[in-house]
């Protein structure tokens, strides 16, 4: 049937992004959102910084949340099930895009996203770490959009993933630059943000499967 695509375009940004967590597991893609995007998003997190809507970030879920400076101390601000602000609406429509070229590809069975704004001051970190906690296996897909313009390799806070299950040995280093989504496998990927010299922003979330 002429015009009829059986298969999507391979210059899809989220069929490669799903190609690869197929693959390797996991995916970097710069420009995920055009960069007017995610400017509009930056304001809107420096707006709700001033305005008192960021929270020290913790450990764990449930009754075991922990606040551990010693493991984690950026700051963030939960978003909510739907886009809250015009900022917001690119993001989620990229995100729901990406997620049914998952469930496409990988057949996860990919059913929400949950995510927050994150700030990491000057000097911040998160250890080495998984994103799923133990006991709950509900997080299948770590996604992370970056904010900040212009980021050179002096400033620090790269994300550094872990390419062994073990965590040990070889690893990739991702800057957090403006536009860029990493994106990997909750439950196989142990990370970490390196020490940040700079102010560091940032989208973070999960796709998860049905409870
Ligand atoms: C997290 C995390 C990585 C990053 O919030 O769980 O690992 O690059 N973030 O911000
Ligand atoms: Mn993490």
């Amino acid at each position: 049937m002429p015009g009829c695509l059986l298969t999507p375009p391979p210059d899809d940004p989220c069929d490669r992004i799903a190609a690869d967590l197929a693959t390797a597991g996991w995916s970097v893609c710069a420009d995920f959102l055009a960069p007017g995007q995610v400017t509009a998003l930056a304001a809107e997190l420096d707006g709700r910084r001033a305005a008192g809507h960021f929270r020290p970030a913790g450990i764990g879920t449930g009754m075991a949340l922990q606040l551990r400076p010693d493991i984690r101390n950026d700051q963030v601000h939960w978003l909510g099930e739907s886009p809250e602000t015009a900022a917001q609406r690119p993001y989620f429509d990229a995100l729901e895009q990406l997620r049914l070229a998952i469930n496409r590809h990988l057949f996860l069975g990919l059913f929400r996203f949950e995510g927050h704004m994150a700030l990491y001051p000057p000097g911040s970190f998160y250890r080495k770490h998984l994103d799923q906690f133990r006991g709950a296996t509900q997080r299948k897909v770590s996604a992370i959009l970056y904010l900040n313009p212009d980021w050179t390799p002096g400033d620090g806070g790269e994300l550094r993933l872990y390419l062994d299950p073990a965590g040990e040995g070889a690893y990739q280093d991702i800057a957090p630059r403006g536009g860029t989504l990493a994106c990997f496998l909750s439950d196989r990927f142990h990370h970490e943000v390196l020490p940040t010299r700079r102010e560091r922003r940032s989208l973070t979330g999960w796709y998860r499967v049905r409870e």
